[in-house]
């Protein structure tokens, strides 16, 4: 049986430019004991997909089914089995840490948790704020105790939306350390990121999704071997050749060109030469995560897609 299993589940919201299709059949099955990866851009669908699975959004169509329970018709059952870390930071501002994690842990019928309460605290760098007020606590200090919160009643299902957008590095290594341990011992993980090099570095098999579709799904070693192939970088003042440009992922005076083989790489470099582009810092690396991310991108997105895209202010933006 998978861990979870979505099975079709397409989601459409009303909105005031009409309905958006957010989802639009998305299928897709984690084993047990998977690492698992959500991949997208933003507006891709990840969070919707998750809310879906976690019982705070219905699906518009499809079924969602966690260790074979129906997060609808069984919510109770299939939210058990789930310890999930939203996106957005949401808390109670009157509690202390401890207090929010008891709360938690009685919201799941858990009693006498607190020595997995204080393992937790430990584990997760919040030892010395357990008395803390909620509200005190700064951003970094407030995901950590999210990620506490999700793991209080020992979930099989770990599942962590963006855990890493804007936390410090310190906190990242604590995390990951931590949600490796317990993916070591059997837990399943499911998470999105869009710091690719984590995906890869975590996860064994990943899921892309773009405008609601699956587009990629497989083991990492494969999405990588996909890719196979070098990149050039170089760094350069000069405009590229008209030839190359569109080959090109330019960050600033950073420049990062796929190639096929040795033979395209020294292509490339004759045509800078030739279009008298002087180039700095030539280094050539194997093709990563990022890269075949970005391949898998630009080979589904319409020319026309961003006009689709309807500007909707989400809770946090609309908030600040
Ligand atoms: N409550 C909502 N009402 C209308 N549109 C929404 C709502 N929530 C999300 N969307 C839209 O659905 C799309 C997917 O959003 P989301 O699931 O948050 O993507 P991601 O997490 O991949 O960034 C976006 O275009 C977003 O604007
Ligand atoms: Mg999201």
């Amino acid at each position: 049986m998978a861990a979870v299993s979505f099975q079709s589940v397409t989601k459409t919201y009303s909105t005031p430019q009409g309905p958006f299709r957010a989802l639009d059949a998305v299928s897709l099955g984690i084993e047990e004991g998977e690492f698992f990866g959500l991949l997208g851009p933003n507006g891709a669908g990840k969070t919707t997909l998750i809310s879906i699975l976690a019982g705070l959004a219905r699906a518009t169509s499809g079924r969602v089914l966690v260790q074979g329970a129906d997060v609808q018709s069984d919510y109770a059952n299939a939210r058990r089995k789930l310890g999930v870390v939203p996106q957005e930071l949401v808390f109670d501002p009157f509690f202390s840490v401890r207090e929010a994690l008891r709360f938690q842990s009685g919201y799941f019928g858990v009693e006498h948790n607190d020595a997995w309460i204080d393992e937790l605290l430990h584990s997760l760098g919040l030892a010395d704020k357990a008395q803390a007020n909620m509200r005190q606590l700064s951003g970094g200090m407030k995901r950590r105790v999210l990620v506490a919160q999700a793991l209080v009643h020992k979930p099989p299902i770990i599942v962590l939306d963006e855990p890493t957008a804007g936390v410090d590095v310190e906190l990242r290594q604590t995390l990951w350390q931590f949600i490796a341990k317990l993916n070591k011992q059997g837990h399943t993980v499911l998470l999105t990121t869009h710091y690719l090099e984590e995906a890869e570095a975590l996860c064994s098999r990943i899921a892309m999704l773009q405008r609601g579709h699956v587009v990629a799904l497989d083991r990492t070693s494969n999405l990588l071997k996909s890719a196979s192939g070098n990149v050039l970088v170089f760094k350069t003042d000069a405009p590229l050749p008209a030839a190359l440009a569109p080959l090109a992922r330019v960050t600033g005076r950073v420049v990062q060109m796929v190639a096929q083989d040795v033979q395209e790489v020294e292509h490339f470099l004759a045509q800078l030469r030739q279009a008298g582009v002087e180039v700095q810092d030539i280094e050539i690396r194997r093709a990563d995560l990022e890269d075949v991310f970005l391949k898998v991108m630009a080979g589904n997105a319409p020319a026309d897609w961003e006009a689709k895209v309807p500007s909707f202010p989400r809770p946090a933006e609309a908030a600040a």
